[in-house]
């Protein structure tokens, strides 16, 4: 009681001297909601669909909106203008990341790319991870280890089909795909249970990105970071020595038995490049964890909730889930399953997928930091503003996309806007200098794996449940993910 007293005290002073001291250096800043003593407009955050929130109150108070985090000043960005200006015009002054209390698990002392203040480290870093494992070369080389694991969904699904009216759980084996796809490419191997310390392997990935989502209090307000008053440093402390030992265990294994003939995956390259010395900046054992945690984290839950999301869409619209499987019986035919070198002919796949991304972006609000002070609009932003890009706004402004609720991919025919974000009206991937590198690799697997569901079964709704109830509710997170399963009865389609 005594301590929570004298937070609040503390928290209290610090604020009056923080109102003080900035009345003196007032300029004009961005319209801005009312927002309550100490705490600002971090209520906003603190909902369920923060995006959603914002996207409201940014109807009112306009594409670029001030709100204050505790101490921490930030510009939220809701149109398509406004991203251009933070995300290109002045993208070498907004191309930071903010602290992060959660960063400290899980970066291994600032050494990831995620979280990376913007600089020499995080050039290098980049510039490594984008040559080295993200690029169109590395990506391919997995292609015969996706076609695989596909097979084996599609056989399994195949097998639960012939019995009669069976009802598949769509999210868990798209989960479990991605894991698989995810794991044998970055560690040569699936994840297995036991690997981490006997807990649910996914059930602990989706702890780490929910507690890392979650706003911490100590993000703003420094002082509170080591009082730590909502436990979420020392859940995520616990869960980053659970993943350090695992990855500790993978990268010996690497090291004992390093097979030659194999490709090569994430933990290999990585320490091939350590050994080798062609970092060119100190490269040791935690640089590598680093950026596995980081490939890993990133890559789990985004692409299976927007593939999930995509599917969720096409059984609400069986006309063009019919388009769709049309395409696909035209470009591949029904005596075989699709491949990643049918991709670039399915069109209105390509469509889907861009139509997915813009109503469900997996991470809706990304944040970036001022690292000088700047007029953009004739607005003030002060050094160490935190600006979140609402991309959920800009993705559903009627000024861009007419209807905008609708999910409707005829939208995208005869139009050059793709998921890159070069004209800021679709950012599933953010744009600029602090896009994701991993954009390409995403954007395949989802693309594979919708085609690949769509392609070899006829999906149909369980009895009492109809087109229109599914749950489309969003849960909180920089990932929104669907709040009940997503169910269907599939039927096989193809001749063999
Ligand atoms: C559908 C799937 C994905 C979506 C929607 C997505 C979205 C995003 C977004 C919005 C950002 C932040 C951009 C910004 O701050 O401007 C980001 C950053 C990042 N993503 Fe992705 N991502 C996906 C898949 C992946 C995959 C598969 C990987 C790698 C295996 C990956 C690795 C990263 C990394 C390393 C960053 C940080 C880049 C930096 O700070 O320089 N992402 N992603």
């Amino acid at each position: 009681m005594t301590l929570i007293r004298a937070t609040l005290v503390i928290s209290l002073l610090v604020y009056a001297l923080y109102v003080v001291l900035n009345i003196h250096k007032r300029k004009r800043f961005p319209p801005s909601p009312t927002g309550f003593p100490i705490l600002g407009h971090l209520y906003l955050l603190a909902g369920k669909n923060p995006h959603q929130h914002l996207q409201k109150l940014a109807k009112k108070y306009g594409p670029m909106m001030y709100v204050q985090l505790g101490l921490v000043p930030a510009i939220v960005i809701s149109s398509v203008d406004a991203a251009e200006k933070v995300l290109k015009t002045y993208d070498h002054i907004f191309a930071s990341r903010p602290h992060s209390e959660a960063s400290q698990y899980l970066s291994y002392g600032q050494k990831n790319l995620i979280f990376a203040k913007y600089g020499v480290y995080w050039r290098n870093m980049r510039k490594l991870c984008t040559v080295h494992l993200l690029s169109n070369h590395k990506i391919n080389s997995f292609q015969s280890m996706r076609k695989q694991e596909l097979q084996l969904l599609i056989e399994s699904i195949k097998k639960e089909a012939d019995h009669d009216r069976v009802v598949v759980d769509l999210s868990a084996r798209i989960l479990s795909l991605n894991a698989n796809l995810t794991c044998l490419m970055i560690f040569g191997k699936k994840c297995m249970d036991e690997d981490l310390d006997k807990r649910e392997f996914k059930a602990i990935v989706q702890d780490v990105v929910d507690l890392a989502s979650t706003p911490n209090l100590g993000d703003f307000f420094p002082f509170l970071g080591v009082i730590d008053l909502q436990g979420l440093n020392r859940k995520l402390k616990d869960l980053s020595m659970v993943f350090d030992e695992f990855l500790e265990r993978i990268i010996d294994e690497h090291v004992e038995y390093h097979d030659r003939d194999q490709t090569k995956d994430f933990v290999d390259t990585m320490m091939d490049i350590m050994q080798s010395g062609e970092a060119e900046f100190q490269f040791d054992r935690r640089h590598v964890k680093a950026i596995l945690l980081d490939m890993l984290l990133a890559a789990m839950d985004t692409t299976a909730s927007t593939a999930e999301w995509i599917l969720t869409e096409l059984l609400r619209h069986p006309q063009v889930m019919k388009k769709l499987q049309n395409e696909l019986q035209e470009v591949v035919g029904l005596e075989r399953m699709v491949e990643e070198p049918d991709m670039e002919n399915l069109n209105y796949l390509n469509m889907v997928v861009n139509e997915g991304l813009r109503l469900h972006p997996a991470v809706p609000l990304f944040f970036h930091e001022a690292m000088e002070d700047c007029v953009v609009d004739d607005f003030h932003i002060q050094k160490g503003t935190r600006i979140i890009i609402n991309c959920y706004a800009i993705h559903r402004d009627p000024n861009v996309w007419p209807d905008p609720e609708k999910f409707f991919p005829e939208r995208f025919v005869g139009s050059s806007i793709d998921f890159r974000g070069r004209d800021f009206q679709l950012l599933p991937f953010g744009s600029g200098r602090r896009s994701c590198p991993g954009m390409q690799l995403g954007v395949t697997i989802v693309r594979l794996m919708v085609a690949q569901l769509v392609h070899c079964f006829e999906w149909e709704l369980p009895n009492g449940i109809d087109a229109c109830d599914l749950d489309i509710d969003e849960k909180f997170g920089m990932v929104t993910c669907r709040e009940k399963p997503l169910l269907a009865m599939p039927t096989y389609r193809l001749k063999k």
